[in-house]
């Protein structure tokens, strides 16, 4: 039997690609399942997916900059299921683009969801976890935490800072909170839809031909929960094998 099963999982960015196909992995596994983002009619679809398949899940609407909202949902995992075992901090953007385009709302953006979103759960579900004594953190980052390509400074920037949070996390609260980083390379889902450069779309579109389904990210997110108590994968990088860089 898995040990997700009974697991507590608060998923942000649950509406599509990754934190999706999460959410239903992990609840096909048993695990109790939270699913947050904007899109609420997206949610409830996923919610009765689940359902209809015999699994647990309540949702919430949530804007991860938001930190009112990100409390909201942790404690309502809290109080529908008695404790918060899981965060993953999975809601991102990725609207890429040259420096020199000066596309500012767009960087604060990416600061706004990837890095404050990151910092907000943190903040939502450090206390929790320290009462109870356990818990764990997996944040969603990716390849760009490693290494910077034009168009992407600012997206790679914001998962570099999330690499950084989540090795002092472990290095601070690690001896009973697990942290986990795990770094998609490309993989199918709605995240380039938001790039409005041309040139950056063009590039991504050549970029993104070879993907990995987001199931694939899945299954290392429920490796690394599935782990015995005192074992905290850190890090995982997950390529498809002919991306190279
Ligand atoms: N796909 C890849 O190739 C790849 C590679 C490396 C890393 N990643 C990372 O993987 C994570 C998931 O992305 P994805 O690839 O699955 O893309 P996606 O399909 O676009 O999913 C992104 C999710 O984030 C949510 N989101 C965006 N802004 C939000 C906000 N302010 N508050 C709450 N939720 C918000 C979106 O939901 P709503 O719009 O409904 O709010 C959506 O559910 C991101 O952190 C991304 O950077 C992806």
């Amino acid at each position: 039997m898995s040990t997700l099963k009974g697991k507590v999982v608060v998923i942000t960015g649950a509406s599509s690609g990754i934190g999706e196909a999460t959410a239903r992995l992990l609840a096909e596994k048993g695990a109790l399942v939270v699913i947050g983002a904007r899109r609420l009619d997206r949610l409830e679809k996923l919610a009765s997916a689940i359902q209809a398949t015999g699994g647990s899940v309540v949702y919430q609407q949530l804007d991860v900059t938001e930190l009112e909202q990100m409390k909201t949902i942790v404690t309502l995992a809290q109080s529908h299921f008695g404790r918060v075992d899981v965060i993953i901090n999975n809601a991102g953007v990725m609207p890429l683009s040259p420096l020199e385009a000066l596309k500012i709302n767009e960087w604060n953006r990416m600061i706004d969801v990837n890095i404050r979103g990151v910092l907000h759960g943190i903040a939502a579900g450090l206390p929790i976890m320290k009462e109870q004594g356990f818990g764990q953190f997996v944040n969603v980052a990716s390849i760009g935490a490693y290494e910077v390509s034009p168009t992407a400074s600012i997206y790679c920037a914001t998962k570099f800072a999330v690499r950084a949070i989540t090795e002092g996390l472990r290095q601070e609260v690690g001896s009973h909170i697990r942290a986990t980083l795990v770094s998609p390379g490309v993989t199918e889902s709605e995240l380039a839809d938001s790039i409005t450069d041309d040139g950056a779309r063009q590039l991504m579109k050549e970029y993104r031909r070879v993907a990995l389904p987001a199931s694939a990210i899945a299954r290392s997110i429920a490796y690394a929960i599935e782990q015995p108590d005192g074992v905290d994968v850190n890090e995982l990088v997950i390529r498809p094998s002919s991306q190279l860089a």
